[in-house]
């Protein structure tokens, strides 16, 4: 049987090279975490959220599914999010995707993959809701690239919709929620220009957003 051993070596070297420069830095972590992001981003393992925003371990909050969906009747992503922001208190949530999507590419082709067409069912509703534009585009890495986009802001406004960042809001917690996307060539995030941190700013930033993508590009 093949062993995982050279993993466990990385491990070893990697906690070394960390208490060689900061003696304490487990020993602190161990006793609390407060970070003040939570990430809500792709599972693709060339999107991985720490390095991107260059924080440590502690800093970054984080939950990853294939095409950062955010589905209103999945508990384990409302449980992250609820923990974030009721218990954490973190005060920004990131809904992060990225271009070149293998999730979001695989509902724009609608190939049967098995189980997970029914997970991408969520990001074809949205490409559903934008098929005139989406269609009057050149190509289809246009059309893929602004579908990235479109989920982005699709999933933000679902993050804003729950009970858990309502009641935030209502009872003036300070939380603002923003949508990013990640090029795999060039490793930078673009602010896709949702900041919402208020209903009303929502409502402004999401027409905003929408605005932004589908009329950049025509
Ligand atoms: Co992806």
């Amino acid at each position: 049987m093949s062993t995982l051993s050279h993993l466990i070596e990385n491990n070893r070297r990697w906690a070394q090279g960390v208490n060689s420069r900061q003696p304490d830095f487990f020993r602190r972590l161990a006793a609390q975490q407060s970070p003040r992001y939570l990430w809500i981003g792709c599972s693709d393992s060339r999107v991985p959220a720490n390095e991107i925003v260059d924080l440590l371990p502690g800093e970054l909050f984080v939950h990853r599914n294939v095409a950062n969906v955010v589905v209103h009747t999945d508990l384990n992503c409302l449980s992250v999010l609820q923990y974030a922001v009721d218990v954490l208190r973190v005060e920004h949530v990131l809904v992060v995707g990225h271009y070149g999507c293998g999730g979001v590419r695989a509902a724009r082709q609608g190939r049967p993959l098995g189980l997970i067409d029914n997970w991408l069912r969520h990001v074809q509703d949205v490409a559903d809701r934008h098929r005139g534009f989406l269609a009057s585009l050149q190509d289809e890495a246009q059309a893929e690239d602004r579908l990235c986009e479109l989920n982005v802001i699709a999933q933000v406004h679902h993050v804003a919709r729950t009970t858990i960042v309502q009641d935030a809001w209502a009872r003036g917690q300070p939380l603002a929620l923003h949508g990013w996307i990640y090029g795999l060539s060039d490793g930078l995030v673009q602010d896709l220009g949702i900041d919402a941190d208020s209903p009303a700013r929502l409502q402004a930033g999401y027409a905003n957003a929408l605005a932004r993508i589908t009329g950049a590009a025509r």
